[in-house]
């Protein structure tokens, strides 16, 4: 949360942005193939589906949507065996993706700036928006789910990706309700120092819906292994709040009620979109709420310097509970685009970059301490699924090749944060990337045995690479290169489950 007014301008070869700017490309086609090209050797115990959501058109019939949020969800599921990997992708049937391929032009207004062709007449009074499915990719319970966090999930096939279609989850949603993309999944009794990955049987997918409004309701659902509903609680805070991730510990549930006002006017006159219309008031507070997941007592709430958050890494409690410590990527200000202006024109140096950051929260005293872990722009943290919800020592995130300022994400970036090591795996001028995922080795005996896996973007094939690193030291162990590009995507998850081959 540093003023970048003072940064020197990066050094011009970092990246380029015409290279930057093709991994946007749509991607309309749909492909299923075992991966044959491959450089190193894929790791036998390496066995399970990866599967990965983001936008996969950048445009509806050659007219261009404003923001990549706002582009149609496409799954990518890489299965894992016997040291081979199957590659498939499909997009999400949607109804809104399945009307506008058909009428070849855009019908809904984007979340974040997408507008239908017309100027803002056309838009006025539009506030019908499309559930585009492309935030997440989860599976619980024997169900494969879509996520997008404003509306239900789509249920889909996880062995063909087809679109089996919105789901209810059991009566537990009603049409229209909101269901985060964002969802925890809480390792249940796993024991300190047991890294190993066989199933406890208690584990619990924690998650969270929002509804926005002069004051904002925040419920909170937790499905058991079997995917039925073991508790839900509603809580109600003032004021209006973004709220796209949580973090969870074995007692609570935390949000960043970022300090942001939101202004419907220009959205509703149909001249923006509604992410558009959100700006973070820096003279205010952020405030962390703490839920207790047990839904016995009001929530906590406890204010902090101002900053602007998407993703927290991770959360847990001290031994006698009266701390809680959470590591989350923070912005000093809601990065947006201007009305008109083409994101992929977008001048890096002029956003906030993401910077990782620890608060340490007081439960007792009401007080939070921060300190910045990581000043190099960071995004997409992720670590040791026996780790969520407690005392983790390593992180992995995607990282920008420059050490200062902001710029896209070129690496992998390792981080102990017990004793401040780094490493970085560089991804090189022409490559791209995004979210990592930590996979472990199922027999692993320490926290970072397992590997890394991240779809990138290779500009020098204009095509993508699904590149599998060691954790412990982020050596390449193999590049596995698609037959096509994949565009910059959001959020995926890795299963041990072998599905769609
Ligand atoms: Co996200």
């Amino acid at each position: 949360m540093q003023s970048l007014e003072a940064k020197p301008q990066h050094p011009p070869d970092y990246y380029s942005q015409l290279d930057w700017q093709r991994g946007y490309d749509s991607q309309p086609g749909e492909f299923a193939y075992w991966i044959d090209d491959c450089e190193g050797e894929i790791p036998a115990a390496l066995t399970g589906t990866l599967f990965r959501n983001g936008p996969g058109l950048l445009d509806v019939g050659g007219e261009p949507i404003g923001h990549p949020f706002d582009g149609d969800g496409m799954i990518c599921q890489i299965t894992f065996q016997n040291g081979r990997a199957h590659f498939r992708n499909r997009f999400v049937q949607t109804e809104g993706y399945l009307a506008e391929q058909q009428a070849g032009k855009i019908l809904y207004r984007g979340v974040f700036g997408t507008q239908k062709a017309g100027g803002w007449l056309a838009n006025l009074l539009d506030l019908k928006i499309k559930n585009i499915a492309n935030t997440h990719v989860m599976y619980w319970g024997d169900r494969l789910w879509a996520l997008w966090e404003a509306a239900e999930p789509h249920r889909l096939d996880p062995h063909s990706l087809d679109t089996i279609g919105l789901d209810s989850i059991d009566g537990l949603l009603q049409p229209g309700d909101a269901f985060a993309a964002h969802a925890r999944i809480d390792p249940g009794s796993v024991e300190t120092g047991r890294w190993a990955t066989t199933p406890t049987g208690d584990r619990r997918f924690v998650n969270f819906a929002v509804k926005p409004g002069l004051s904002t309701t925040i419920t909170i659902f937790e499905l058991d292994e079997t995917g039925k509903l073991v508790s839900r609680h509603a809580h109600s805070v003032p004021g209006f709040a973004f709220l796209h991730d949580f973090a969870i510990t074995p007692n609570w549930c935390i949000f960043f009620q970022n300090p942001v006002s939101f202004n419907p006017l220009p959205f509703v006159l149909g001249m923006k979109g509604a992410g558009q219309c959100i700006s973070l008031d820096a003279k205010q507070p952020t405030r962390a709420l703490l839920i207790p997941r047990d839904g016995s007592r009001s929530l906590k709430v406890l204010e902090m310097p101002p900053c602007f958050v998407f993703h927290h890494a991770n959360a847990f409690e001290s031994a006698d509970g009266q701390q809680v410590t959470i590591d989350s990527v923070c912005y000093d200000s809601f990065p947006t685009l201007e009305p008109g202006q083409d994101f992929r024109a977008v001048d890096f140096e002029r956003l906030p970059p993401g910077q990782l950051w620890r608060f340490e929260m007081d439960l007792v005293g009401d007080r939070v301490e921060s300190r910045c872990l990581e000043t190099r722009c960071c995004e997409f943290p992720s670590l040791h699924p026996n780790a969520v919800g407690h005392q983790h020592r390593y992180l992995y995130i995607g990282a920008a090749r420059s050490p200062e300022g902001n710029a896209p994400l070129q690496a992998i970036l390792k981080i102990d944060v017990q004793t401040g090591d780094r490493q970085l795996f560089d991804l090189g001028v022409r490559g791209f990337g995004g979210e990592p995922l930590f996979v472990p080795n199922p027999t692993g005996q320490t926290e970072d045995d397992g590997w890394v896996l991240l779809l990138t973007y290779n500009a020098e094939r204009h095509a993508s690479d699904l590149v599998i690193v060691d954790a412990q030291d982020l050596s390449l162990v193999a590049r596995l290169q698609l037959k096509q590009h994949i565009p910059y995507g959001l959020h995926g998850s890795f299963v041990p489950q072998v599905f769609g081959i």
